[in-house]
């Protein structure tokens, strides 16, 4: 086992996927002791063997000071038990918006690793990470299909589509902003800025808040969402009973469905 250890850092995201700071219900406390009486009570359970500590101090950083904050407060810990293992967490960013830049992994690991170097990891201490998202979201996009468009002159243009807060809760849930563009002209200039909403009953049911999309966008139209490799399908419910969509994987041209599509029977098949 690894115990999880709540380091004290406040990372700056979303407070919602913050992890780390000291008020949270996630890990033992550094600070308070909680974590050192943790290794004593795992230390003497028969069938338990304590590899090492482990922290995540949130998602979508972009700020790699977390991660180094994060290693300068693990490493005295893990030393002061000898622990053989320091997992440094997760949560490192991706850009989903055009004027997000996320750091690379490559710049995350130079601070990383220079953050151990100047807290003296003893030897020997295999340093491990749980990149999350960063390693899939980039690599999915969302297809959904414009239902229906309504102009509200002076006041904003819906486009609602055939799916919502079923496929991707993150938007209601933290205010996720994504970027919207149409795979038929997926290089044309996105001049209109529309509200993309989906087909649940209620308003608060808003995939992309202020989306640019382009202007000849109509009834009919594929558009998609990009960087739904992370948190899509495993974020998606039946909420409303509304089934989940397919999982296809692309590459050189070839499609592969590796999830099918929720059908009414899906939806049907606990009842009794
Ligand atoms: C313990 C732990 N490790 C890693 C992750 C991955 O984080 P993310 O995918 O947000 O980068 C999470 C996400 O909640 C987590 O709870």
């Amino acid at each position: 086992m690894l115990v999880r250890v709540t380091p004290g850092v406040e990372a700056h995201t979303h407070e919602y996927v913050m992890t780390g700071q000291e008020d949270t219900k996630f890990g033992f406390s550094l600070a308070t002791g909680a974590a050192d009486e943790a290794v004593s009570r795992l230390r003497s359970l028969p069938g338990v063997e304590l590899a090492g500590a482990h922290a995540h101090v949130g998602s979508q950083i972009f700020r790699l000071d977390a991660f180094a904050r994060e290693v300068a407060a693990m490493v005295p810990f893990v030393t002061r038990h000898l622990l053989g293992e320091c997992c440094i967490g997760g949560g490192l960013g991706v850009a989903y918006l055009n004027d997000e830049a996320a750091p690379s992994m490559a710049e995350w690991a130079t601070v990383v690793r220079s953050a151990f170097a100047d807290a003296e990891l003893p030897p020997g201490v295999r340093v491990t990470a749980e990149p999350g998202r960063s390693i899939v979201a980039t690599a999915g996009i969302t297809l959904y299909r414009v239902g229906t468009v309504k102009e509200l002159p002076g006041l904003r243009t819906y486009v609602a589509v055939d799916g919502g807060m079923s496929d991707n809760p993150r938007p209601v849930l933290y205010g996720s902003g994504y970027e919207a563009f149409l795979p038929r002209e997926p290089l044309s200039p996105r001049a209109m800025v529309v509200r993309v909403v989906g087909k649940h009953c209620e308003s608060g049911d808003v995939l992309v808040e202020a989306a640019h999309v382009p202007a000849d966008l109509a009834v009919g139209d594929v558009l998609a969402t990009p960087v739904t490799g992370a948190y899509g399908y495993a974020m998606a419910s039946n909420y409303n009973r509304l089934p989940r969509p397919a999982v296809l994987f692309v590459r050189g041209g070839q499609a592969r469905l590796v999830l099918r599509r929720e059908t009414t029977a899906d939806m049907l098949a606990l009842e009794v």
